[in-house]
């Protein structure tokens, strides 16, 4: 059993490439009901693959890994594929943390850097170059799982930086400053796409309906006519979404 959570694709994309390697099913921690889980004992491994934010966890993953039925259902073999564009700093002993275990197994693996909020988005062509990477890095991992490999990426210097950058997080996770264009075309996508239901789409133009959000910026980097911004900095940013690669 995999669980995910993803915003701009990648990491849907390396789980569902886990599962293909393993023969484990993957599900979306989005669209999961938690009291709906099935029964411990079914499954041998269970996988959660993530998102780094912050040098720490999305907070959809934190409340997921906190239930006491997602502890319950917990396989003998527990591991973490966390996708990144440049480090999970210590994001999967946050999660150990929630969970209250040791985990067996956990990796990073990089690939092409989302926060468009913050920075401009690697180019295309570069981005097709860091997937072929990460792809192989996911056959290796997928090996490591079906053998049952213990690996841990306990470091000092990884803690500081998610101790110090995490809390930043909840921070700037508010959806003030997301804003639409003229460009919009009502195709409703950004609606459709919000793992947390945070938009609805009134008079044809979409409305953020929380205070705060993932910022998983599926939104923002999905729209096809790039008609949402936020703050000021988006609008000379390109765009980037493994679904618009692929
Ligand atoms: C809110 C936010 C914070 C991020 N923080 C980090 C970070 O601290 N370190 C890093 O290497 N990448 C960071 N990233 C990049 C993503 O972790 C990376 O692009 C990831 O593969 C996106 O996965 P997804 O396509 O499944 O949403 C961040 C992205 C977002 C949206
Ligand atoms: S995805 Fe973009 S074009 Fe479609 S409704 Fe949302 S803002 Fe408008
Ligand atoms: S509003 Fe946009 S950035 Fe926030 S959770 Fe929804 S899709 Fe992600």
């Amino acid at each position: 059993m995999i669980f995910y959570f993803s915003g701009t694709g990648n990491s849907r994309y390396a789980a569902m490439k886990l599962a293909h390697l393993t023969g484990d099913r993957a599900y979306d921690i989005a669209k999961l009901d938690p009291g709906a889980l099935p029964n411990v004992g079914d499954f041998n491994r269970t996988g959660f693959v993530f998102p780094v934010y912050f040098s720490g966890l999305p907070a959809m993953v934190r409340e997921f890994a906190r239930e006491p039925r997602v502890q319950e259902a917990l396989g003998n073999y527990v591991y973490c594929v966390i996708t990144c564009g440049a480090s999970a700093a210590a994001a999967d002993e946050k999660l150990a943390r929630l969970l209250d275990i040791e985990l067996d197994f956990s990796a990073q693996v990089v690939m092409p850097d989302n926060y468009v909020l913050m920075y401009d988005p690697c180019d295309p062509a570069q981005a097709r170059k860091t997937l072929a990477q990460a792809d192989r890095m996911l056959d290796r991992i997928g090996k490591d799982i079906l053998d049952g490999t213990e690996r841990s990426r306990k470091n000092l210097l990884k803690n500081v930086m998610t101790a110090v950058m995490s809390p930043f997080y909840d921070l700037l996770r508010g959806t003030k400053k997301f804003s639409v264009t003229d460009a919009c075309v009502s195709c409703g996508q950004c609606e459709a796409n919000c793992p947390q239901g945070v938009i609805r789409l009134r008079d044809g133009l979409p409305v953020w309906t929380q205070r705060k959000c993932q910022h998983c910026t599926a939104c923002i980097n999905r729209c096809p006519a790039q008609a949402i911004q936020y703050g000021k900095g988006t609008a000379a940013r390109g765009r980037y979404s493994i679904y618009n690669l692929k």
